[in-house]
């Protein structure tokens, strides 16, 4: 297999970097490649990631995706999950649907039915959760299919941005060897 020297690569992003970045642990086979892909052709905008990915070829990508990943998405650790703000919790868990919000669990719970790409939430740095749905909501993040989250965070308040992403960056994926 011809795998990059990702680790070369992570170091250096996380050098270059002063902007919150992401974990890849917990990621799906299929969310990595697509913000690998996107970040190649610029459908995700972002200078350092642009640089990294420059000279990677389409099968190096799916091999960085498959080295980092796990074919599905990470199931949340039930001992974290957040018994804080009810609000939150049932944002995540049914959405509000006189907003039209629909429940961010049906798209990035671990069986939920949501598109293969879907990230894992969970454990994600709290400043990047939020910095993402702020950028869906202003359309300075524009790779969703469908607008799907570009729709979904235009209807959310910036007090709800900042506790989702404070609930998400407080669970942990499970583990079974905790
Ligand atoms: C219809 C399915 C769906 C629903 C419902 C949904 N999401 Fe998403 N979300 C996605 C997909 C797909 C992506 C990946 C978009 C891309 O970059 O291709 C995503 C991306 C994200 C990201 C960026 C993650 C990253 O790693 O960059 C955040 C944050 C996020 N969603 C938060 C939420 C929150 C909070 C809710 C509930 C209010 C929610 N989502 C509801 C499908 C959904």
């Amino acid at each position: 297999m011809r795998l990059p020297p990702i680790f070369v690569l992570r170091a250096t992003v996380k050098k270059a970097s002063r902007q919150p970045s992401k974990h890849m642990s917990g990621q799906s086979a299929f969310a990595i490649y697509k913000q690998l892909h996107d970040f190649k052709n610029g459908a995700r905008a972002n200078e350092i990631m642009a640089g990294v990915v420059h000279d990677l070829d389409d099968e190096q990508m799916a091999d960085v995706a498959a080295h980092f990943s796990a074919l599905t998405k990470g199931a949340l650790d039930p001992k974290t999950i957040s018994s804080g703000d009810p609000d939150v919790v049932r944002l995540v868990e049914y959405g509000n649907s006189a907003r039209g919000v629909p429940s961010c669990a049906s798209c990035h719970g671990a069986h939920a039915g949501g598109p293969i790409e879907t990230p894992t939430l969970a454990g994600q740095r709290q400043e990047y959760l939020q910095a993402q749905l702020e950028a869906f909501a202003n359309n300075g993040r524009c790779n969703d299919i469908f607008d799907r989250m570009r729709g979904i965070a235009a209807k959310l308040q910036p007090k709800e941005m900042e506790k989702l992403a404070e609930y998400y960056s407080a669970v942990r994926l499970f583990r079974p060897q905790d």
